[in-house]
Order: structure tokens, then sequence, then C-alpha cells
């Protein structure tokens, strides 16, 4: 994100606009202004064994890898929810095995750069939409994903009901976000009431420290085409070592959780070795 991002968002918080309107606003900027600069966007994953691939985006292809593969996706259809500029879902179609992918985000940016930079990978397409009104029918996916993006919604509540509603019965929820402590009990709340079993839940906020510290040189890279003005602020976003956001991490005051949720009756669905 550049100036131009950071300038948009202090207009829109000013002007009091909704949450929704902020964020669609900030990642259709980011999307306009840096359109080749990363095709993920979230804080990554290290694990002590992990190999990472050679993508510069490796820490961040990990985290969706740590979050995916938790159950078996081969032959199955898949709804990623912020699917963002669509590499994380890519990454999940070439290696994970799913028959088919849909990717939705609130940008419609995001999606253009999403579509385009995706092109080649077959049984993959992406559309604007909005995590509180998915457009699909009840039961559809095996699988939902959702990568660093609830944290932007008006309600979590309102989207983990959609996400049980669109699952079949049975169907896996392959979910990963930062929360304050209070936001990841009302979380684990919200999950229960609409309909699901956490079958697994992981603190991995080690793990994101860690991918930060190993893609410090990339994310500075980033801040510093950002004018020097807007430096400070945009380090907290890019999650650089001096930043906030990485301080929150480390010092355990937001926490980096991944759950895998089974809508309805699926306790005998087994996860992934
Ligand atoms: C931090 S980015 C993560 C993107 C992607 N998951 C990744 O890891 O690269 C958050 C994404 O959530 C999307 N988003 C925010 N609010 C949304 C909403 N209400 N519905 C769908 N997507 C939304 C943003 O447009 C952005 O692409």
């Amino acid at each position: 994100m550049t100036d131009l991002v950071l300038g948009s968002l202090r207009t829109a918080l000013q002007a009091g606009f909704p949450k929704k309107l902020f964020w669609r606003l900030a990642y259709d900027r980011a999307a306009a202004e840096q359109p080749d600069a990363f095709s993920l966007m979230n804080y990554g994953y290290l694990g002590s064994d992990d190999a990472l691939t050679t993508s510069e985006e490796g820490v961040c292809q990990n985290l969706y890898h740590r979050v995916a593969s938790a159950v078996d996706l081969r032959g199955s259809l898949v709804l990623e929810v912020g699917s963002g500029r669509g590499g994380g879902l890519a990454y999940a179609m070439r290696r994970l095995g799913p028959r088919a992918a849909i990717g939705v985000d609130l940008s419609p940016r995001a999606v253009e750069l999403a579509r385009l930079r995706h092109r080649d990978v077959p049984g993959l397409s992406f559309f604007q939409g909005d995590a509180d009104a998915l457009v699909f029918g009840a039961g559809t996916f095996d699988a939902v994903l959702n990568v660093e993006s609830s944290h932007c919604y008006g309600s979590r509540a309102g989207f983990l009901r959609e996400v049980a509603r669109v699952l079949r019965p049975g169907g896996h929820f392959l979910f990963a976000d930062y929360f304050e402590p209070d936001a990841l009990t009302s979380t684990r709340a919200a999950l229960l009431e609409a309909g699901f079993t956490i079958a697994d839940e992981e603190d991995i906020t080690r793990g994101v420290v860690a991918a930060l510290e190993r893609d410090e040189l990339r994310r500075l890279s980033v801040v510093e085409r950002v004018p020097r003005p807007l430096q400070a602020t945009f380090r907290n976003f890019a999650g650089t070592t001096d930043g906030r956001t990485y301080r929150r991490f480390r010092d355990g005051s937001w926490r980096y959780v991944r759950f895998v949720a089974l809508r309805a009756d699926a306790s005998k669905i087994a996860l992934a070795e």
C-alpha cells in the first residue's frame, strides 16, 4: 500500500465511513497503486521445520498451507471469503487438489488482479462479494476458507452464520485471523451458535512472529516506497519489527489463531494427518 491508500484510510475515518466502505476503499487503492508488488496480503507463518517454497511470499503461502491443509481437500468444492489478490487460493488449488475453488472479496480491484494473475489455474474463479451476504445457495460448498480477513467485517457472528449456511452438513470451515482476547472468546461462542463444532484450535502467534522476522526485508522494501511521513503508520500495517502490530503479537496482547470447525453433526469426519 502507498501514501494514497493511507490518505484514503484517513479520509474515510474522518468522514465516519462504515467499516465496510473503509476496507473496500483501502484494498481498492492498494490494488490500484501497487498491482504488482504482491499476491498475498497476510502476516505469514513459519514453523520450526517448515520448508518454504521459492516464492518471495513463501511465509504467506505457508500460512495458507497451515490453515487449508488441516483437512483433505482433494476433489472438494472450496469457497474462500476475503481472497484478496488470490495468491493463497491459487496456492491451495495447486498444492491441495480441490476440484474447483471460488474466491470472493469485497474489493473489486483486488478481484480484477486475482483474475488476471491466476488465469492459468484451472478450476479457479474470483468474484466481488461481501462476507456478510454470500450469494451462494445453502449447502453448496465442501469447505470454506478464511484467512486474515474477518477482522475487517462489520459482524463476525453474521459472517459465521453465512458460512454455516453455504457449507454442506459435514463441511469444514478453515479459519485464521488475529484477535484481541475478548474477540477470541466471542468468536468461539459465535462459532458454536452458528452450528459449528470446533474440531481444532491452535494459537499460531509464535509462528506468525517468526514469519514476520524472516520476511522483514521484503516488508521493509514495501514500506520504503511510501513517503517518509507515512512510513511509521505503514509499518503497523506491514508488520515490520519496529511497528505496533509486531509488538502486539510478540507481547501476546494479540493472538493469531487457526480454527478447524465442522458444520453441524460431522464429528465422524477425520482430520488430515
Ligand atoms: C489482509 S487481506 C487478506 C487477503 C488474503 N486472505 C490473503 O491472505 O492474501 C484482507 C482481505 O479481506 C477483504 N475484505 C474485507 N472486508 C470484506 C468483506 N466484508 N467481504 C469480503 N472480503 C472482505 C479485503 O478486501 C482484503 O482483500
